[in-house]
């Protein structure tokens, strides 16, 4: 998938991502990554079953890390073809699971008895009703206002609901770990980003989910694992997470403080990602936040 132009012609605007932290595919569609695989299906069709081979090894890790056997009715948020949860429900017969996709996607995949195929988007529409929410390698796909935005869809569908975000996890220091290497892809192709634990303690806090622990698994995913608490649809907005006009000086900050503002919750450091500075671009760098 990396050499697909949706990819390959991302990363050749990364100075521009980096400089400016607006993702380098807005360079080649305005509507971003989403409304660049929809002018492009073919690439879409590329996208989708990069994602469901990608997920091979790391779908057989997170079943052998999670018990799944409490839960009635999972839903699988931007699940893409459903690879996941139809290995969950393939293995946990009294489960029944929902697919939650926008409907382009959606459309591609059949329901079946055990198995609801639900068109929709994470930004507007309402999640269906489940006990359980996972969310694999979606919440990454974003920046912070947005990864908020989706996971307040999760924290506002079920009071007390389970919820699992599979993703890998930034470590804190400066070692060597696959969250950085995709970090730099994600600030190309998305605008996304990778994060620490306590970014990801912190986004989900602000959507009303209580982090409750982490589960590495044998692949660098790791599970973490929290209940909704059910905040008001308006505390978002009451916690001071805005939506910042994009100025320049605001992408040159670290997102967490840009995101944060004013909600108590501190920006941590970003670890890792490359850092722009008036002689070129360095690794490594500490923004410090402000
Ligand atoms: C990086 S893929 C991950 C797919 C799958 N969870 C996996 O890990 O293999 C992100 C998925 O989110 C879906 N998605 C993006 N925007 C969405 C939206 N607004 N509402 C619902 N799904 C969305 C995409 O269609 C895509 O399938």
């Amino acid at each position: 998938m990396t050499g697909t132009p949706f990819c390959w012609d991302a990363l050749g605007h990364l100075h521009h991502a980096v400089r400016t932290g607006e993702a380098g595919i807005s360079r080649l569609h305005p509507g971003g990554w989403i409304g660049y695989l929809d002018v492009h299906p073919g690439q879409r069709a590329i996208f989708q079953a990069a994602m469901t081979a990608k997920a091979h090894d790391d779908i057989a890790a997170v079943l052998d890390a999670h018990d799944f056997s409490g839960y009635r009715r999972i839903c699988d948020v931007g699940g893409g073809h459903g690879h996941l949860l139809k290995a969950v429900l393939d293995r946990y017969a009294e489960t029944s699971g929902a697919l939650f996709e926008l409907p382009v996607v959606a459309a591609e995949i059949p329901s079946t008895r055990r198995f609801d195929v639900v068109a929709g988007d994470f930004f507007t529409d309402p999640l269906p009703d489940a006990d359980l929410y996972v969310l694999m390698n979606v919440v990454h796909d974003w920046d912070d206002n947005s990864a908020v935005a989706i996971l307040s869809a999760v924290g506002q569908a079920r009071r007390g609901a389970a919820v699992l975000l599979l993703e890998a996890v930034m470590p804190e220091g400066p070692q060597r770990h696959w969250s950085k290497t995709l970090d730099v892809l994600m600030l190309a192709v998305t605008g996304g980003r990778e994060r620490t634990l306590t970014e990801y303690r912190d986004l989900l806090s602000a959507a009303g989910i209580d982090l409750a622990g982490t589960t590495p698994t044998a692949t660098p995913f790791s599970i973490m694992h929290g209940h909704t608490r059910h905040i008001p649809a308006d505390s978002a907005a009451s916690a001071g997470i805005s939506s910042a006009p994009h100025t320049q000086e605001a992408a040159l900050r670290p997102a967490s403080s840009r995101h944060f503002h004013g909600s108590g919750i501190r920006p941590s450091h970003r670890t890792g990602r490359l850092r722009c500075t008036d002689d070129g671009i360095r690794p490594g760098g500490h923004e410090r936040p402000r």
